[in-house]
């Protein structure tokens, strides 16, 4: 572990030193879970993608995470292709805390603090709103319904109904929290429950003048069907500053992630439980889903120690898993299936990725003419890759050997040819299907790649005619062999210019 950042500052050339410091010390995986925000500035002054590439170059693999700005567009920060960049998605544990009402309805939500002694009567239930003007309402004794709102954490929230003498708290999402709802060690009885389910209570208050309700706590549940979905915060592609590259890579659990914390967490909580003293706590965002991919690139690169960062990027792109427990496609927030910009390749899957049949590689040098087809001037490449560069080829960000596709919309057919390499079964074939695309015309050429021996490369085309300039249009290319199926998405994207 490298200090980089103490108290809320992470300062730039303490983050550089803290990455010179682990080449230096000769890791295999740099785990990176901070960031500037959303970060418009370009990679030659982006001083993660800086530090990150002189990394790479050395064959470490680097994990960051993709932030937490989402879902708006455009949110994702730490889009370097030579960094692995991780969203955040939900596991299938849930710790139930049931908001049960008058009329039997009950909305199954969360929160990590689980009284054993809450009223299993039914109490007044009262509309709270914000819950910031509870001297107003009368909510002694009562359950309050509270709204989320930007800028009010969920511990302000439940201190301020509690001193105002609140028996316990629901609190609904906002619609931009849409369905993730977090298990908070709380400071009160409370639940958190989902956008939607808060519309159906708000409907309840209105239909009766006594309203009721309880909260039922259920503890740990396993086996939610709709998991991994994406969490609301996990910041969205595309990578304003290289859009021919989709980002996200990939997602991993990064919501409710139960893990060592340094100190007991009990902090001001009045309930002075056995786990009190506990140095484990609860924490959503994609600084912990950063470490789950570094951890399964680690994996890999003791199964594989000769492969770059780029292989091990390809596995664990090729193989994700792109349903969720219950079969059907992954969701983001709002229960809708998932963009592309949202989940990437989809949901890492550990064992797949050790055995991708075959991988897309980039080696170091390759990154020069894509940062010239950026238009960076030589200057601007040379900050990157230090050494002195004279930008003589380029090439266009989607012809990067990259093992997903995001490609510009252009008037004319464009074709991009990738690279793979076999690194499966020596005698094998592969047929290429591609599918799940509107409005875009995709050709594949050749349709099937034959290898003979191991580690032998193989190229194909991809032409892209669009036929409809206006509009998003996502699918996937998938080559398969009797063993093996290395799957690519594919945005196709109409042009944005950066503002
Ligand atoms: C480069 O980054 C600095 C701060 O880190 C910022 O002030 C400056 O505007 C950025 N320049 C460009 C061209 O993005
Ligand atoms: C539940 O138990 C805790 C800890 O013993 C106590 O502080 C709290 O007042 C109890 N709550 C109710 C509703 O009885
Ligand atoms: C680079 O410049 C060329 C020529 O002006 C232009 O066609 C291309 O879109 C530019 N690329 C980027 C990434 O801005
Ligand atoms: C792929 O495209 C390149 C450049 O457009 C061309 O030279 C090459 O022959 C093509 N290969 C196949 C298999 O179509």
């Amino acid at each position: 572990m490298y200090k980089v950042c103490f108290a809320i500052f992470c300062l730039e050339y303490k983050i550089l030193a803290g990455l010179d410091a682990a080449i230096e010390d000769g890791v295999d995986v740099i785990s990176l879970s901070l960031g500037f925000g959303h970060s418009r500035s370009p990679l030659y002054n982006d001083t993660i993608a800086i530090g990150a590439y002189s990394a790479m170059e050395k064959g470490i693999f680097v994990s960051c995470s993709a932030g937490n700005d989402g879902p708006g567009s455009g949110t994702v920060q730490n889009g370097a292709p030579w960094i692995l960049t991780v969203g955040a998605s939900t596991t299938d544990r849930k710790i139930r805390a049931v908001a049960v009402l008058g009329n039997g309805a009950e909305y199954e939500g969360e929160s990590a603090f689980q009284p054993t002694n809450f009223s299993r009567k039914l109490l007044p239930l009262v509309n709270g709103k914000y819950c910031d003007l509870l001297h107003l309402i009368d909510v002694k004794g009562k359950i309050v319904l509270c709204d989320t709102k930007r800028g009010l954490y969920r511990e302000q929230i439940a201190r301020t109904v509690k001193n105002a003498g609140g028996a316990g708290m629901i609190l609904m999402n906002n619609k931009e929290g849409g369905s993730t709802t977090l298990a908070v060690y709380d400071v009160f009885s409370m639940t958190q429950v989902s956008y939607k389910d808060g519309q159906e209570i708000i409907n309840y208050m209105k239909s009766t003048s006594t309203p009721v309700a309880t909260i039922s706590y259920k503890g740990t549940k396993i086996g939610d069907k709709h998991a991994p979905t994406v969490g609301y915060f996990s910041s969205r592609g595309p990578c304003l500053q290289s859009q021919g590259i989709l980002k996200p890579d990939i997602i991993g659990p990064g919501v409710n992630v139960l893990a060592a914390w340094p100190t007991p967490i009990e902090g001001e909580t009045t309930s002075a439980s056995a786990s009190s003293s506990s140095t484990f706590n609860i924490l959503s965002g994609t600084s912990m889903s950063c470490p789950h991919l570094a951890g399964v690139a680690a994996l890999l690169k003791s199964a594989h120690p000769d492969w770059s960062p780029a292989a091990i990027k390809s596995a664990i792109m090729t193989t994700a898993d792109v349903v969720n427990l219950g079969n059907d496609p992954i969701q983001d927030e709002t229960l809708e299936r998932a963009d592309l910009l949202a989940v990437g390749s989809g949901h890492v899957n550990p064992s797949r990725a050790n055995d991708p049949g075959l991988i897309y590689d980039i080696q170091p040098e390759d990154y020069i003419p894509y940062l010239c087809g950026l238009n960076y001037t030589d200057d601007q490449v040379s900050v990157i890759v230090k050494k002195k560069v004279h930008c003589t080829s380029s090439i266009p960000q989607s012809e990067l050997n990259y093992p997903s596709f995001s490609i510009p919309k252009e008037s004319s057919a464009q074709t991009y040819t990738r690279t793979v390499t076999n690194v499966g079964e020596a005698i094998s074939a592969y047929t290429v299907k591609v599918s799940g695309l509107k409005g875009v015309e995709v050709t594949v050429n050749p349709k099937i790649l034959k290898f003979t021996v191991l580690n032998q490369k193989a190229s194909y085309n991809v032409t892209v005619k669009t036929l409809d300039l206006t509009g998003h249009s996502q699918g996937c290319i998938v080559w398969s062999s009797d063993r093996y199926s290395v799957r690519s998405p594919i945005h196709v994207f109409p042009h944005i210019s950066v503002i």
